[in-house]
Parts: C-alpha cells; structure tokens; sequence
C-alpha cells in the first residue's frame, strides 16, 4: 500500500489581504479558504494531512481542527524563509509510513481534487521522482516560469525576480502543486540553498535536481482553477468563480438555478429544487427535491424538506420546515423553529423558537416567540406571543385547531385549548379551557348622536 501525505503550505501572513485574520482562514462560499484545500487534499486520496502553520497559527489550528479533527497535523515554520524552508518543516510531521508526498497551497481554494489525483496519476506514469502542474497564462507576472530542455521536457523553474527578460517571455508557469517521492523529497531538501534574489529557500529548486535525477512528470491544467487568493479583489472574484461553478453542479444534478445565486460549499440540494434570483443559500442548509426558493430568500442552516414554498424575500436561520408548508413572502424564521407538514407562514411573520404544527397558520403580521401552536391552528393577523416579562421568557402553547382572532396579544406562560377561540382584540393573560371562547377586550360602547353633536360645536360657523 502507498500511504501518501499532503503538505499543505499556510504560514505566510497575507500581508496584501490587509487583515487580522489570517489568509487561509478568509471564507470562500461559506467555509476557510484552507478548508477547500484541505478537502480537495483528502479527496485525492490523501491519507494524512500535514498544514505547515506560522502567522496567526492557533487561530487556524483552531478553525481547521474544529472542522477536521485528527485527521489534519500542524507543523509549525516560525520564520517564513521560504516554501522549501515551508516543506522542511511539514516533513517533521509527515507519518513514515507515507512514501508519496503531495505538496500543495492554503490560498489555493479553486483546485479540485481531480487535478491532484492526475497529478498523482502523472507522476506514476512518468516513474519520475517528482511531479508538478504546470499551467498557460497570458500574464506570467510574479509566477516561477517553466523552463525546458531542447526536447520539451521540464528542466528547473525560474521564479520571476531571477528571470533574465527572454525568460520573462515564458508564459507556462508553475502553480505551485506538486508530488514527490518521500526519499527524493527528504533527500533533496537539504540541497537547496537561498542565493538568489529573495534570499529565500525555494521549493521550486527541486525541479531542477529532479530533471537530473529521473526527470519530471507533468500535468497541464487550465489557470483558472489554479489561481490563489493574494487580496480581497481576488478572494471575490474566486468566491464568484466557485459559486458559479457550485450552482452549475446543482443544475447537471437536475436543479433550475438562477443566475448569480450564492450556494455555500456544504450546503446539500435533491434533484428538482427550483432557485430564483438572488438567493443566498449558507451553511450546512438542505433543499428537499420539489421544493421552490424564490428570489432573494436567505437560508443560513436550514433544513428544509420536499415541495415546500419559499415565496419570495424569505429569510430562514438555523430552522426546520418540513414537506408541503409554505413560507412567505417576507416571511422570518429564527432559530430553533419548526414549520411542519403543510402549515404556513405569511408575509410579515416572525417566529423564533416557535414548533408550528401540521397544517397550522400564521398568514400575516405575527410575533410567534417561544410557542408551540399545535395542528390546524389558526394564528390571525397581528396576534403576539407576548413571550418575555423583561427577565425570563416564557411558552406560549396553542392546542389543536384553536383559533386566535387577530390583533391579540397572549401573554406567555399561557395555554390556549383545543378547538377553542380567542376573539379579536384580545389580551389573554389566563388559561383558555378546551371549546371555549375567551374574549378579553374592553366592552364597546356606542354613544349615539355624539358625531353630530361634536360637529356643532367645533366646525367654523359660516
Ligand atoms: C511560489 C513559487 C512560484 C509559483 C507561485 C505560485 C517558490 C519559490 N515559488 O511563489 O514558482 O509560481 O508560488 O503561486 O516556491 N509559504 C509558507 N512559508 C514560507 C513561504 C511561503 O508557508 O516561508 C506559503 C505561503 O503562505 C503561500 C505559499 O507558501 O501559501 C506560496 O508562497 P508565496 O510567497 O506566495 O510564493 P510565491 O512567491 O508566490
Ligand atoms: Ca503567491
């Protein structure tokens, strides 16, 4: 068995993000910028990890472990005298049983775990003890240049800032990936020196002892997904260029998806949903198959079953909403609520750790705060849970197919029976018993005669 490791490079500050937060840890569609390079690692066929951390490390070793656990080591570089001083470090904690190392990028998050599995597949082809990626650009500024024999094949990587001007020209370049066999790797590291323009130890010198030493194995690929994240201009145009290309992956899957809809990474979508325009969908939020998001919903955790119907400019955070319900427009679910089987929740709704139950509503203008409304209920328009007494908040329960008159306020704790009614207006501050009607308003009195009489005495005389 061929263990393999990844080494994956982040110590460097990012200076040019102009940021506290450490680079790898800027979010790219919904997680860490490292995450991406991570999972791609993994989804290679890497069996460990290794992230050589430097700048801001606790904080990303917090991030990373939090989502990946053991299966991601740290070794720490202190001085960032280079990515072969970068690698060097990360050796200390590749496994010895891992006789293939993959090296890759944190600031990477665009490359997918296809590349880096035929780059593996190149170098195996090849028998040569390293492989890279190499990539066409039209501006090849900043980036090492590949250079060749006579013969075409690889012979070392000229960084820019050591370029003669006819290398200059060169416009295939390395994107930093690549796969070396762990004895050539650990041999070769220790060869290479920091004379040249930066005075740092470059990772790209072990191309050259590899094209002496059973040459180099080659991927091309194309530059868009190889391109890192330097500062905030590029992480959006990256974020932009990997919500597109999650949204087309929804729609091959068999999704209608609107155009510019913001899909995070770990969010999860059935077959036969349907997206409209401006919808942003983060986090770990789930869309059952038959189901409508239409324009400009925002979903953060959502879990949301099938053929529901999210009307528009509906917004949803860390919520339930089961198969067939309703939702909107302007409808607001905050956090811990449950919208079950075919209830509904109209415009201008507000529920917050409220459970709806099946077939229920709310259809327009209503507070449901800390409430458990049981099936077939009915909640008017304007009804409030008067759930918080400044210092605690308390439940409000609606048994089955109790019917609350609009404008009411129920002033929590409070049950309201089943099949009973609360007329409208109503202040209920006590318990309302099964089949009963509770009315709790002030009594209406009509004075007859007074328009007229008010009339009389304050319109102008003439
Ligand atoms: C490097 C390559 C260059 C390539 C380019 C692609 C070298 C010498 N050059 O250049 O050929 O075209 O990437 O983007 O390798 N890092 C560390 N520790 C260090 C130095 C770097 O962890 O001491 C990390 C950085 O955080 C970054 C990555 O390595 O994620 C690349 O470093 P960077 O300084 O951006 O390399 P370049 O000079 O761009
Ligand atoms: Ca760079």
């Amino acid at each position: 068995m061929n263990g393999r490791c990844t080494i994956i490079l982040a110590a460097g500050q990012g200076t040019r993000m102009k940021s506290a937060l450490p680079k790898v840890l800027h979010r790219v569609a919904g997680v860490a910028m490292v995450h991406w390079s991570i999972e791609a690692a993994l989804a290679a066929g890497s069996d460990d990890v290794v992230l050589v951390v430097g700048h801001g490390r606790e904080a990303v070793a917090e991030a990373v472990t939090a989502r990946f656990g053991e299966r991601v080591r740290f070794a720490v570089q202190t001085e960032q005298r280079g990515t072969a001083d970068a690698v060097r470090a990360g050796m200390t904690e590749v496994p010895a049983t891992a006789t293939e190392v993959l090296i890759t990028y944190g600031d990477v998050p665009c490359v997918p775990a296809e590349a880096l599995r035929q780059l593996i597949e190149a170098r195996a082809r090849s028998g040569a003890p390293l492989a890279m990626i190499t990539t066409e650009v039209s501006d090849p500024t900043g980036y090492g240049r590949v250079l060749r024999d006579e013969a075409g094949a690889i012979r070392a990587i000229r960084e820019h800032k050591d370029c003669s001007p006819d290398e200059r020209a060169v416009r295939c370049v390395n994107p930093g990936l690549y796969v070396a066999g762990r004895e050539f790797l650990a041999g070769s590291l220790g060869k290479i020196g920091s004379t040249n323009a930066q005075g740092e130890f470059y990772l790209t010198d072990l191309v050259e002892i590899a094209a002496s030493a059973g040459g180099v194995g080659e991927l091309a690929w194309e530059p868009i997904s190889l391109r890192g994240v330097n500062d905030r201009a590029e992480l959006a145009a990256t974020e932009a260029y990997l919500w597109q290309r999650i949204a087309d992956g929804h729609r091959r899957a068999g999704s209608t998806v609107a155009p510019g809809v913001c899909i995070d990474r770990d969010v999860t979508i059935e077959a036969g949903v349907t997206i409209g325009p401006n919808v942003v969908l983060r986090g770990a939020t789930s869309l059952g198959s038959g189901t409508t998001v239409d324009a400009g919903c925002v979903l953060e955790d959502a879990s949301i079953g099938r053929d529901v119907l999210l009307k528009p400019y509906t917004l949803v955070t860390r919520c339930e909403v089961h198969e067939g319900a309703q939702l909107g427009p302007f409808a607001h679910l905050r956090p811990e609520s449950v919208v079950e089987a075919g209830a509904h929740v109209g415009n201008f709704v507000e529920l917050k750790k409220t459970r709806l139950g099946k077939g229920a509503k709310a259809n327009h203008l209503a507070y449901l705060g800390d409430g458990v409304v049981g099936p077939k209920a009915n909640i008017g328009a304007g009804t409030i849970f008067c759930n918080y007494d400044g210092f605690r908040k308390h439940v409000t329960t609606i048994e089955e197919g109790a019917f609350i008159g609009s404008n009411s306020s129920l002033v929590a704790p409070v049950t309201i029976g089943k099949n009973s009614y609360v007329g409208s207006g109503s202040v209920v501050t006590r318990d309302v018993p099964e089949d009963a009607l509770a009315i709790g308003r002030a009594k209406q009195e009509n004075k007859e005669g007074y328009g007229k009489r008010l009339r009389e005495r304050f319109a102008p005389k003439r």
